[in-house]
């Protein structure tokens, strides 16, 4: 695991979105691995920056969305399906086609499930997944205690998760769903490139545990320990606890 520590989420975004960059240039139709929330934000805006200015062809890019919630009623603006086309995937001038993601209104859930697993492999796998990570080290949703070796599954939010998420449902954790959809440890480590993006002291704990604790199911996270290609961008805050 490589890990480098940059100044500030600023940073890190332009960091990572070079890294993107020259990814598209060796391959131009990569298939992208999104992560959603607060801290992937500097990535997508460096990202869309460089598209504007020139400096990298997307067009051939594909997205594919980490996790999803369940129950959400179809094009709710706090869907992630919704939220990555509108920060991803509008942005950089891509079509929805180009975009995939599991179907988090399907009346079979684990049906859903198993078809987003088939649909990452065939369509060749995700070359690089954006990770953020939360501060009980969950990665997508995948929660303390789940599998490492766990597949594209329904989960329930732990009560803290649906508190950090609050800010998207105006601060009512009663509109926060209760379930997801998240690719799994297992799906997540197939990825050729994970990238892990953490900022601000509230994760200090969780990128400690991460990079310097054991690899454990109480702390998702440090699954990437296992993965031959993982990249930890951490600003000086999310770094703090690192000895
Ligand atoms: C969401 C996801 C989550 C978030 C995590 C941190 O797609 O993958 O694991 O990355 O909850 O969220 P923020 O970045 O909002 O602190």
């Amino acid at each position: 695991m490589e890990v480098v520590i940059v100044k500030d989420a600023t940073a890190g975004g332009e960091l990572i979105a070079d890294g993107i960059a020259g990814l598209l240039r060796r391959k131009p139709d990569a298939l992208l691995g999104v992560a959603t929330g607060s801290t992937p934000l500097p990535i997508y805006d460096a990202l869309t920056a460089k598209v504007r200015a020139g400096a990298v062809d997307v067009s051939r890019a594909r997205i594919a969305q980490l996790d999803e919630y369940v129950g959400l009623p179809a094009g709710h603006p706090e869907s992630y399906r919704a939220t990555v086309l509108r920060q991803v995937v509008e942005p950089l001038g891509l079509s929805a086609e180009a975009f995939m993601g599991p179907d988090g209104s399907a009346e079979d859930v684990q049906a859903a499930c198993e078809a987003y697993d088939k649909a990452l492999v065939d369509a060749g796998g995700v070359d690089l997944q954006i990770l953020g990570i939360g501060t009980d080290g969950h990665i997508g949703f995948n929660e303390p205690c789940s599998s490492l070796a766990s597949r594209t599954r329904i989960k329930t939010l732990t009560e803290q998760t649906r508190v950090d998420n609050a800010r998207f449902f105006d601060n009512d954790i009663e509109q926060v769903p209760h379930h997801v959809i998240t690719q799994g440890i297992g799906t997540i480590l197939e990825a050729r490139h994970l990238v892990l993006l953490a900022t601000g002291e509230g994760k200090a704990e969780a990128v400690a545990q991460t990079v310097e604790g054991p690899v454990a199911a109480l702390v998702p996270a440090s699954a990437l320990q296992l993965h031959p290609h993982a990249t930890v961008v951490v600003d000086e805050a999310a770094a703090s606890k690192l000895k």
